[in-house]
């Protein structure tokens, strides 16, 4: 991808020499200083603990603006995207850079449903993880075994990555719920290809002999929105860890198997549960806010407000305001009245009045109304980072794609400053005190 030089630089004076770098510009007017010859040049790396202010890569498949809080997916604005498409449509868009035509939908369907089934020994794998297994544990393990039954894969990476992508896609629907049917000892319940994606993967879910469960339009509608929003999200630290395993040349499925463990953690795609586990605590204790916010804003209590922050928006998350919405309008469709969901808009109240927040924006994300969606559809907390790996799926697969077909793509291998000890002598075993 060839990005734009303007016609300024940046000049860095080290030691009385003068080093010149150029500035570069993105489609939407955003600007870096290229330091890709930094080193060589003056024989200086940067440190950036977190990459807070350092960009990885070019792309052409997410922009977002943290101040403004806007999400486009290959131009498109979410909102509309959300609001009009189904996720298989957004994994499609996301996949080939532009909304698939009618035929075009429909092949990519055919595949989804051509690829629904997984290996029949890959659901012995099941009956060894313990009952109480994290379906993220689970998730990771078996879309990285996936390999074994596709060796082909092992090959050039990005030989038939049509089909490749597409089986994943298909197939992480139904790894995730044949992980639940198995934690709940109910008989496992085989992807229809009369049921659309989200249909499928409902039905898969909850669907029993003793008591056959209704595909309710309603709920298909809000798990595509939910789906769609999570989608992809340029180079959060999920897509930057598939980014970086899949530039050591290894195949799709363990690219995507490392990317699920990114995700698991507390501080990314993990808050979605620990927003629910802190309202449920918040709301034992008799909705006792103050402690809660007090604790959050102590420097030496590790508790934070899951739910609330993030390294690129500093205004309110365009997802969070779709998602508050849904979440209203889901439950009063299914008539769940959740005492978490008052909890929730009540914390939300009080943050945002709050000068510590305010002061370091801090807004509700992605994560601070997912959950209590999830819930009233039925699905357990701990399954709620699996929802968002479902979603977050073919935005990896479009990163992983966009680096192995960018030239100027290398092994990553960042550098450090080494804070050590200096050369000391070697002693003898014998010889130590
Ligand atoms: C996702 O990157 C992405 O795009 C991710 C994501 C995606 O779609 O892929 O959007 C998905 O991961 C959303 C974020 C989900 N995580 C949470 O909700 C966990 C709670 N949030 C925080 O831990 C935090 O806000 C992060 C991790 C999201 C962002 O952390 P940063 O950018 O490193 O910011 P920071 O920790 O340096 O915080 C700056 C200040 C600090 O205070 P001071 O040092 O200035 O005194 O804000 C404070 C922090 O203590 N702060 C919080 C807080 N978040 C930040 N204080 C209380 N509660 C919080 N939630």
């Amino acid at each position: 991808m060839s990005y734009k030089l303007t016609d300024q630089t940046a000049q860095l004076s080290i030691n009385g020499s003068i080093y010149t770098l150029p500035i570069i510009e993105g489609t939407m007017g955003d600007r870096a200083i290229d330091i890709s010859n930094l080193l060589q040049e003056s024989g200086y790396i940067t440190l950036d603990s977190g990459y807070k202010n350092t960009g990885s890569c070019t792309s052409t498949i997410t922009y977002l603006d943290g101040n403004k809080g806007i999400l486009r997916y290959r131009g498109y604005e979410i909102e509309e995207l959300a609001d009009n498409c189904s996720f298989v449509e957004v994994a499609y868009l996301l996949l080939h850079d532009g909304l698939p035509n009618v035929s075009e939908l429909e092949s990519f369907k055919g595949l989804i449903e051509r690829f629904a089934l997984i290996h029949e020994d890959m659901i012995h794998f099941f009956d060894h993880f313990p009952s109480h297994a994290s379906p993220m544990s689970i998730l990771s393990v078996m879309v990285n075994s996936l390999v074994n039954y596709y060796p082909e894969l092992s090959d050039d990476p990005m030989d038939d990555i049509d089909i490749t992508s597409t089986r994943l896609l298909s197939k992480i629907r139904t790894i995730a719920a044949f992980s639940y049917k198995k934690s709940m000892g109910h008989p496992l319940v085989y992807p229809r290809n009369d049921l659309s994606y989200c249909g499928n993967f409902l039905n898969m879910m909850f669907d029993k002999p003793v008591k056959p469960y209704v595909v309710r339009p309603e709920v298909v509608a809000t798990l595509n929105k939910l789906l769609i929003l999570h989608a992809d999200h340029e180079q959060n630290c999920s897509t930057s860890t598939v980014r970086l395993v899949g530039s050591a040349g290894v195949n799709l499925y363990a690219a995507i198997s490392a990317g699920i463990t990114a995700l698991w953690g507390p501080l990314h795609g993990g808050a979605n549960e620990a927003v629910v586990d802190m309202l449920e605590t918040i709301y034992a204790d008799d909705c006792n806010f103050e402690k809660y916010i007090s604790k959050a804003k102590d420097r030496n209590d590790p508790f934070r407000l899951s739910g609330f922050g993030h390294r690129v928006y500093k205004t309110y998350d365009p997802r969070g305001k779709i998602i508050k919405k849904a979440c209203d309008e889901i439950l009063n469709v299914l008539e769940v009245s959740d005492p978490l969901l008052d909890l929730a808009y009540q914390l939300e109240e009080i943050v945002l009045k709050d000068e510590y927040f305010v002061e370091r924006n801090l807004y509700p994300n992605v994560d601070f109304y997912s959950g209590i969606i999830y819930r009233a559809i039925g699905i357990p907390t701990n399954m709620f980072t699996v929802m968002f790996a479902l979603g977050r799926l073919p935005g990896w697969i479009s990163q992983w794609k966009e680096m192995h077909g960018d030239p100027a793509t290398r092994i990553g291998r960042p550098r450090q400053v080494y804070l050590g000890e200096k050369p000391r002598d070697f002693i003898p075993l014998e010889e130590r005190e």
